[in-house]
């Protein structure tokens, strides 16, 4: 319980989908236990949504409606904005703004708004002495920003990576244990509703490279650099490769991997082999892990939810509850003003690759691929031939380290050899 003359911390929330009526039935079902842990009652005061005749799930009637989130942003009785609407611009941006500016502290899920405008708003939150806090935009449930900003805070970070986008794990181990190809997976996940209303967000890598750029801000102590994150998408990955890379003992993710390297700040959200016997390569469906290495703590693993109504309203209330408590944090966890502009890394870590070739079945063939390889200064570790489809059969050959720039120069000198039919595939195995 809360003492009699605790003063309630009011909430104004925007957006009531997903998430915002996860947080509103969060605040009703828990009212209790809210108020002894913070010692003060946590309280609702207005809403906000387009469409107020939708029936939401939820007693909404106790609240002040508001149709513009502006005007919910800005209202004398609330303490706290809380953002839940999505979208890098228009209202969420807009909202935010003006809630900052009115000295409303702020809570958001909204990882492409701070992939965008992270340094904006933190610059804005600090100038008028309130703070953003977004637990929830990366990796839902799983309370990574404050292992980084909390419990981590006093190692240097090595590297952050990890499996970030639900929707894109889902299709990748579905096609594994189905057995089904990549669209037949990519319609089902859409049936389930998994899918952002553009579904490249989550496809093409765009989501979860907010997320790592939200990361790597944090672990690394740069502006937020969404522009300069390397972005692959799930779209070319075949039933057949994962099934070639399961052989080899590999499983394919959609990986993000942000580290500081010599030659500047790594931030890669793409296709991996990742081993499978590794606790990435054995995440399944639609579940996120975060592996953070610092040079105290060594490797931590976080596996969780990472979406969801109740997962992701768990992270918007842990950030409330903070606030409720007094907790005041820099955004990005150090102050704005002192985060370093990232120097982009030209080109990433060396690394092996894998790559799937369709390859004729003449003589000579398999050397002519490894003379295009050789005079691209890539050396193959593994190689292996499958059975023939008629007049090709596919070759799938395991690197040792090199360079991105090296692989794609060998690709590029393939179709001069006269052996290779289609496009070959490759694919970055990540070191764990
Ligand atoms: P959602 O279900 O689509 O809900 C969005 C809500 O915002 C709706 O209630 C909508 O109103 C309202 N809204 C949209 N534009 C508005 C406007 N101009 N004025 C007032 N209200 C407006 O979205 P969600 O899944 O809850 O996601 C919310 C945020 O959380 C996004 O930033 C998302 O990226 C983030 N997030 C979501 C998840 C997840 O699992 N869903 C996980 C992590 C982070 P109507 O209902 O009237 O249309
Ligand atoms: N589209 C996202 C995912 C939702 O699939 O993980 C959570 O950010």
């Amino acid at each position: 319980m809360s003492a009699p003359d605790a003063q309630p911390l009011r909430l104004g929330i925007a957006g009531l989908g997903t998430v915002g009526i996860g947080a509103v039935k969060i605040v009703q079902r828990h009212a209790d236990v809210l108020a002894a842990r913070t010692g003060r009652p946590v309280m609702i005061t207005a809403v906000s949504a387009r469409d107020r005749t939708k029936n939401r799930d939820a007693d909404l009637s106790g609240y002040a409606w508001e149709t513009d989130p502006v005007a919910l942003a800005t209202r004398e009785d609330i303490d706290v904005f809380v953002e839940l609407m999505g979208g890098h611009d228009g209202p969420a941006k807009d909202a935010t703004i003006a809630a900052l500016k009115a000295g409303k502290d702020v809570v958001t899920a909204n990882k492409a708004l701070l992939a965008h405008h992270g340094q904006e708003l933190a610059e804005l939150a600090e100038s008028m002495g309130r703070v953003i806090r977004f637990e929830a935009a990366v990796a839902g449930g799983i309370p990574v920003i404050k292992s980084l900003t909390e419990g981590l805070a006093g190692n240097a970070i090595r590297r952050v990576m990890g499996v970030m986008n639900g929707t894109c794990n889902y299709i990748l181990t579905r096609m594994e244990t189905a057995g089904l190809p990549y669209d037949t997976v990519f319609e089902e996940a859409r049936q389930l509703g998994y899918l952002e209303a553009d579904p490249n967000l989550d496809v093409g890598g765009i989501d979860a490279g907010h997320k790592l750029a939200i990361l790597a801000s944090i672990a690394f102590g740069t502006k937020v650099s969404f522009d300069d994150v390397v972005l692959e998408g799930i779209g070319c990955i075949s039933i057949d490769d994962i099934r070639r890379a399961a052989d080899m003992g590999f499983k394919i993710k959609l990986l993000g991997v942000a580290q500081m390297t010599g030659r500047g700040l790594e931030q890669r959200m793409t296709p991996c082999l990742v081993p499978a016997s590794s606790p990435l390569g054995q995440l399944q469906g639609g579940t996120n892990m975060v592996v953070i290495e610092g040079d105290s703590v060594g490797q931590i693993v976080l596996r969780g939810a990472g979406a969801g109504e109740g997962p992701t309203a768990s992270a918007v209330m842990g950030d409330v509850l903070d606030i409720a408590r007094g907790t005041r944090l820099p955004t990005f966890g150090q102050p704005a003003a002192t985060l370093a502009d990232p120097v982009p890394a030209a080109v990433s870590a060396p690394a092996p690759y894998y790559l799937r070739l369709q390859l004729l079945d003449k003589p000579g063939a398999l050397a002519k691929i490894a003379t295009a390889l050789g005079d691209a200064g890539v050396s193959i570790s593994r190689m292996r031939q499958y059975g023939h489809a008629d007049t090709t059969a596919p070759v799938l050959i395991v690197t040792h380290k090199t360079t991105r720039d090296a692989i794609d120069v060998a690709i590029a000198a393939l179709p001069a050899t006269g052996v290779v039919d289609g496009s070959p595939v490759a694919l970055r195995i990540e070191e764990l």
